[in-house]
């Protein structure tokens, strides 16, 4: 969708709000797929319901897009705009054992920054790439480690009511990459309160993590990490390794010959490609095993 020719991008231009025009959205995923359109990126937390304002009153759908780590959007002109949300450098302090971090800023980052200051719980989540915000959005979790086990509050742009809120973690349930999030809240910025610990203790987990993941996950291709969420008590990777899927190929989309539950984008797969062999490989699933797999990436329709 563009919107660089239309009276709201000088409103927006005042807010503050830097508009890039005709964006492949490709660049921005870690699945190297998606289409084209403008984007939008915000300066000041401040100035989201205005711009959420405006954006309704053009009618002009958008989604917020973070790390674009766990997500399939479709190809070609897209219909609505992207937005990014602002972060400053490192976008994350440290005050005792509670940390603030923004949205926007990098997962594994963050656990860095906490673990040069002593503050460990989250080494799981090292090699989990992608934003806080998206992490937060969906209960991220690797190793045993969930992050919403640390949260203590967060700060939202909730889009019901237009307004800028904080709530409390007791007030948020996190279930296995699920959380009580409505859709179109915007995640800001989180408060984590994190068990101390030396730096070379955690940094110590954190080897024995990333050696687990190099050995068991295609780290150096294009993904969005694993396709399905696991089925209770199952493991989707597992079921798809049995089935001999390994190397499985619609264009250029394939299931992984190293972790049966990523799907690499060889060299230049499309989004139909991609969903083709997730529908492909569901349905073998549920033909055999009699499991429906469930999305765990979240699939930007059109
Ligand atoms: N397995 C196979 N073949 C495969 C892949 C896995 O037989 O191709 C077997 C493994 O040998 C193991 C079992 O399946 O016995 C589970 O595999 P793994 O330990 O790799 O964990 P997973 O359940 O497949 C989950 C998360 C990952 C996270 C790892 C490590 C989900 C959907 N996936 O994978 O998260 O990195 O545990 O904690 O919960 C993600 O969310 O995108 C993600 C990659």
């Amino acid at each position: 969708m563009r919107i660089s020719d239309k009276p709201i991008a000088a409103r927006l231009k005042e807010l503050g709000v830097e508009l890039r025009p005709g964006v492949p959205l490709r660049e921005k995923t870690s699945l190297g797929i998606g289409g084209t359109t403008d984007q939008l990126l915000l300066r000041r937390f401040e100035t989201i319901p205005e711009v959420m304002h405006l954006l309704a009153n053009e009618k002009i759908p958008h989604r917020f897009l973070g790390g674009g780590t766990n997500v399939l959007i479709a190809d070609g002109e897209l219909p609505y705009v992207v937005l990014h949300l602002p972060t400053s450098q490192p976008g994350m302090r440290v005050e005792g054992n509670a940390a603030y971090v923004d949205a926007a800023a990098d997962l594994g980052g963050m656990v860095t920054f906490c673990a040069k200051r002593d503050l460990g719980g989250m080494e799981g989540l090292i090699g989990v790439p992608g934003s806080v915000g998206g992490a937060l959005r969906m209960n991220a979790g690797a190793y045993g480690t969930q992050i919403g086990s640390y949260v203590r509050e967060v700060e939202l742009y909730r889009a019901a009511t237009g307004k800028l809120e904080t709530l409390r973690g007791d007030d948020i349930r996190f279930d296995y990459r699920h959380t009580s999030f409505a859709p179109d809240d915007v995640m800001l910025r989180v408060k984590l309160e994190l068990p101390s610990k030396p730096f070379k203790d955690i940094l110590a987990v954190i080897k024995v993590c990333n050696e687990k993941r190099r050995a068991s996950q295609p780290l150096n291709q294009k993904s969005a990490g694993c396709i399905f969420k696991n089925p209770p008590g199952g493991s989707a990777g597992r079921m798809i390794d049995e089935l001999g899927l390994k190397g499985h190929r619609v264009g250029d989309a394939m299931v992984s010959d190293r972790h049966a539950n990523f799907f690499v984008n060889v060299a230049n797969a499309s989004c139909a490609d991609m969903l083709r062999l997730i529908d492909e490989v569901r349905e073998r699933v549920r033909v055999t095993y009699g499991i429906e797999l469930e999305n765990e990436v979240i699939f930007w329709k059109n």
